[in-house]
């Protein structure tokens, strides 16, 4: 293999650029030619590509978003899209792609790659979701969550202030892994996410318990946008129905959460996952997500790593229970 090229696609997250910079610098020192392409699927179809050299990525590791820039194809998604996709690369000699993005992204690569075998892909997850499988983290999670983290900080001073319960709806798309990490770490009083059923009695219950039993002046409820009983206002209005010791605010986080400086974390795991994606490449591997579980680098083939999320991690839930 002797060219190969990056892009990011899908929602963009913090690290993203981390990840590009560890692709492209990685290529060039095993002496492949690395070609950038940009706004990801709809760019390989605009064939939108530019070549990669040292520079082109010097002083992005601390940046958020994503210096290709990314989107959401829907013309991807056409047989024509890809035949167009298919013949700008190979008019330039590409034969690997590292795909930088999310479960849209991998299922996007995974038909792509089944149509025409002589393009290999290899994916790093990029999404502040952390929504795939084959991997603890996803490039951009711990950042959301710790600037979900600091909003909601800040929220907490004013809701005590003001005697006030707040609903505070985070994103997740249908998984709730930023609303548990987030409450636990502010030390929200509930958290309702898509991965379990929402009781509102139940809700209720506690939030009295923790006014009555535990005279707690203001309280906060972390919603995760993909919950069952629906998002943060819904349940706000449910709620104020039942309880009405406090003043209920809403607050919707949005897209505070996908931008930002990358965590150190962040930047130092995206930059491991953009190599070892290279390197994994070179080897032959092919429809694959390089993930890192339990501090080890591991390969997910693309279908499984899209399939279904994690469950929630049982002990979370009791550790908002017990500590809260
Ligand atoms: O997948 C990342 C994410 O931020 C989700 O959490 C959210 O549901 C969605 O993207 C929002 O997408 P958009 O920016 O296209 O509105």
């Amino acid at each position: 293999m002797k060219k190969i090229a990056v892009f990011t696609s899908g929602g963009d997250a913090p690290g993203m650029n981390a990840c590009i910079r560890a692709v492209v610098r990685t290529g060039l020192h095993f002496g492949l030619e690395v070609f950038g392409i940009k706004r990801g699927y709809e760019g390989l179809i605009d064939d939108e590509m530019v070549p990669m050299k040292s520079h082109s990525v010097s002083n992005i590791i601390q940046l958020g978003g994503t210096i290709l820039q990314t989107a959401r194809s829907k013309r991807f998604l056409t047989p024509e899209g890809r035949r167009d996709a298919y013949e700008n690369l190979t008019k330039r000699g590409i034969e690997g792609i590292v795909a930088i993005g999310g479960d849209g992204t991998f299922q996007g690569a995974d038909v792509f790659t089944k149509e025409f075998p002589d393009i290999v892909i290899v994916g790093c997850p990029g999404t502040i979701d952390n929504d795939l499988v084959g991997t603890d983290f996803t490039i951009g999670y711990d950042t959301a969550t710790n600037t979900a983290m600091q909003a909601i900080d800040n929220i907490k001073d004013t809701a005590d202030s003001h005697n006030r319960l707040f609903f505070i709806e985070v994103m997740g798309r249908d998984a709730g892994f930023i609303a548990l990490r987030t409450a636990i770490a502010t030390g929200a009083e509930a958290v309702l996410v898509p991965e379990t059923r929402t009781n509102l009695d139940r809700l209720v219950e506690r939030l009295d318990y923790h006014y009555r039993r535990n005279r707690k002046t203001s309280g906060i409820v972390i919603v995760a946008e993909g919950d069952d009983a629906g998002g943060a206002v819904k349940v706000a209005e449910a709620v104020k129905q039942r309880f009405d010791y406090y003043e209920i605010k809403v607050g919707i986080l949005g897209h505070i959460q996908r931008g930002g400086k990358p965590t150190c974390m962040e930047r130092v795991r995206a930059s491991q996952m953009g190599m070892e994606a290279v390197k994994a490449l070179m080897a032959g591997e092919k429809g694959v997500m390089i993930g890192v579980v339990n501090n080890k680098v591991v390969y997910t083939p693309f279908e499984q790593a899209i399939k279904h999320h994690e469950d929630t991690n049982p002990v979370l839930l009791e550790m908002i229970d017990i500590l809260s």
